[in-house]
C-alpha cells in the first residue's frame, strides 16, 4: 500500500505542511457542535459544568486521536480509518468502515450545509423564500394562514457547489481558503471569550453542577420543558450526558488523516495536525463554555422564549450591552465555521472513496485524477450530486446523530487496529507511537462504544440499516471487483 501511494509523482500532490494540517483539523472541528450544542448541553444536562463535559469528550477523543496519529504517520495514505482497517483487519472490515465513513463525511457535509442555509437566512433577515430554502418534506403555515411547502434547499446546494469547485481546483487552494475561514472563526471565538469575560456573573456559575433536587422547568403555559431527574441530567451524571451531546463538536480531527497522502512530511506532521488541532479546540471550547454559561444562566438555554435557539447571539444581545455587533459577528463566524466543516468533510469523503477505488472496491471513476489539478474531480462531482440531493431534498434533522455514529464506529476500529498491528507487525517502523498500548486503545474503544450505545434507538436502527445495505453492495460489487480478489 505504501508503494502504491508513492506512485512516482502521478498521484495526489504533496502540498500540505504542519500548519495547513492543524488548520484543516480546526476547520473541520469548530462548527455547529460549539455554537449550537454547548448551550444545549448546559441547559439539558450539565449546567455550567459543560466545561467538564468538554474535558470528558476531549479525553475520549484523545485516546482515539493518539491511535489515529500512530496510523497516519505509519501508513500515510488517503483512506484514513478505511485504509488502516484494510491493513489490519482485511477487506471486509475495511469495506464496513468505509461504508460507515459515508455517514460521517457525506451525511455530515449535507447536515452542515442545511444548517448553513438556515443561518444565511437568519443573517439576511429571513429574506430567502421558504419554498427555496427547505426540503419538499417540510411545510409551514405563516402568520397570514397561508401554507408554504418547501421545493428545494437552494442555498445549501449553492454552498456545496462552490466548495466542490474549490476542491477540484486544488488541495493547496482549498487549504488556503480553509486557513482564511479558520482565521475568521477562531478570531471571533476568541473575541467572544475576551469580551464576554467581563460580563460573567459568578452567581450563574453557582452551583457548578445541576443539583440533584433541581425541579423541572416549566413554560408560561405550565408545560414541562426540561426535566432533570434522570441519571444523566444532573450532577456528575449530567457532565457525562453533556459530553455525549458535545461530542459532535470534536468530530473532524480525524479528517486530518484523510489528507495524509497530500502531506509533505506525514511522518512528523500527521501527529502534529491531528493532536494539535484537538488541543487547540479543546482549550477554546472550555473557555467558550465557561464564558457562555457565565454571561447567561444555563436555564435560559432550554426556554424557547429566551436562549434555546441561536443561544450565543441571545446571550450577547441580552446580557452584553453595547456589543450588539458581536452577535452579528458570531453569526458570520458560524457561517464561516460551517463552510470549512463542509469543505473538509467533502474532501475527506472523496479521499476515502479514492482509496476504496484504488483497492477495486468502488468503480475506478472515484480514483481518476484531474489531468492538471491532480484532484479526484470526478469523485468530487459525483459526491456533489449525492450530498447535494440529500441537502436539497431531505430535512436537516435527519443526519446529525448518524454523523456521530459513523465517527464513533471508525474510532472503535482504529483503536482496535493499533493493538492488532502491534501484535501482528511489532517491528514495523512507527514514527509516532501511541503511548501505553494496549491501555489507550482499549480505553478509546470502550469509551466510544459506550457513546454509540448512548445514541437514541432510532439513530441506531437507521445506522444498522445503512450498514446492512453496505454489505449487500459489497457482496454484489466490491468483493468481485476488488484487487485482492
Ligand atoms: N465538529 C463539527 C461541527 O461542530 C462537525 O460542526
Amino acid at each position: 500500500m505504501l508503494a502504491q501511494a508513492d506512485d512516482g509523482g502521478k498521484g495526489l500532490k504533496r502540498t500540505l505542511g504542519a500548519g495547513n494540517l492543524i488548520a484543516l483539523g480546526v476547520g473541520a472541528i469548530i462548527g455547529a457542535g460549539l455554537f449550537v450544542r454547548t448551550a444545549a448541553a448546559a441547559g439539558q444536562a450539565a449546567g455550567p459544568a459543560v466545561t467538564l463535559s468538554f474535558i470528558v469528550a476531549a479525553i475520549g477523543c484523545a485516546f482515539a486521536g493518539l491511535c489515529y496519529a500512530e496510523f497516519a504517520a505509519m501508513i500515510p495514505i488517503s483512506g484514513s480509518a478505511y485504509a488502516y482497517s484494510y491493513v489490519t483487519m482485511g477487506e471486509t472490515v475495511a469495506w464496513i468502515i468505509g461504508w460507515a465513513l459515508i455517514m460521517e463525511y457525506a451525511l455530515g457535509a449535507a447536515t452542515v450545509s442545511i444548517a448553513w442555509s438556515e443561518y444565511l437566512n437568519k443573517l439576511l433577515g429571513g429574506g430567502i423564500p421558504y419554498e427555496w430554502s427547505h426540503s419538499p418534506l417540510e411545510s409551514i403555515t405563516d402568520t397570514a394562514g397561508v401554507l408554504h411547502h418547501g421545493i428545494m434547499n437552494a442555498p445549501a446546494l449553492v454552498i456545496l457547489l462552490l466548495l466542490t469547485l474549490l476542491l477540484i481546483k486544488g488541495t493547496q487552494e482549498s487549504a488556503i481558503v480553509n486557513a482564511v475561514i479558520v482565521f475568521i472563526k477562531v478570531a471571533i471565538v476568541i473575541l467572544f471569550i475576551i469580551l464576554g469575560w467581563h460580563f460573567i456573573r459568578p452567581e450563574n456559575h453557582t452551583p457548578y453542577l445541576i443539583p440533584a433536587n433541581q425541579p423541572p422547568l416549566i413554560d408560561a403555559s405550565g408545560k414541562v420543558i426540561a426535566d432533570y431527574s434522570g441519571v444523566f441530567k444532573h450532577g456528575w451524571g449530567g457532565v457525562l450526558g453533556g459530553a455525549a451531546i458535545v461530542f459532535f463538536a470534536f468530530i473532524g480531527f480525524d479528517a486530518v488523516s484523510t489528507a495524509a497522502q497530500e502531506a509533505k512530511n506525514p511522518k512528523r506532521d500527521m501527529p502534529i495536525g491531528i493532536l494539535g488541532s484537538l488541543v487547540v479546540c479543546t482549550i477554546l471550547y472550555i473557555l467558550f463554555g465557561h464564558v457562555l454559561t457565565g454571561v447567561a444562566n444555563w436555564k435560559d438555554f432550554v426556554d424557547p422564549l429566551k436562549g434555546r435557539e441561536a443561544s450565543v447571539a441571545y446571550a450577547i444581545s441580552t446580557y452584553m450591552t453595547g456589543y450588539g455587533w458581536l452577535a452579528t459577528a458570531v453569526t458570520v463566524a458560524i457561517l464561516a465555521g460551517f463552510s470549512s466543516v463542509i469543505l473538509v468533510m467533502l474532501m475527506g469523503q472523496s479521499r476515502v472513496f479514492y482509496s476504496m477505488a484504488n483497492d477495486g472496491l468502488l468503480p475506478k471513476v472515484f480514483s481518476d485524477l484531474h489531468p492538471k489539478f491532480r484532484t479526484p474531480y470526478k469523485s468530487n462531482w459525483i459526491l456533489f450530486v449525492f450530498v447535494g440531493g440529500f441537502a436539497a431534498f431531505v430535512p436537516g434533522s435527519v443526519a446529525g446523530d448518524l454523523t456521530s455514529f459513523g465517527t464513533l464506529f471508525a474510532f472503535v476500529l482504529v483503536s482496535a487496529g493499533i493493538w492488532i498491528l502491534r501484535v501482528k507487525s511489532p517491528n514495523m517502523e512507527r514514527p509516532f507511537k501511541t503511548p501505553l498500548v494496549p491501555l489507550v486503545p482499549i480505553l478509546g474503544a470502550v469509551i466510544c462504544l459506550a457513546m454509540i450505545f448512548a445514541l437514541d434507538a432510532q439513530t441506531l436502527k437507521v445506522a444498522f440499516g445503512w450498514m446492512a445495505l453496505g454489505l449487500v453492495v459489497y457482496f454484489l460489487y466490491g468483493r468481485k471487483h476488488s484487487k485482492l480478489n
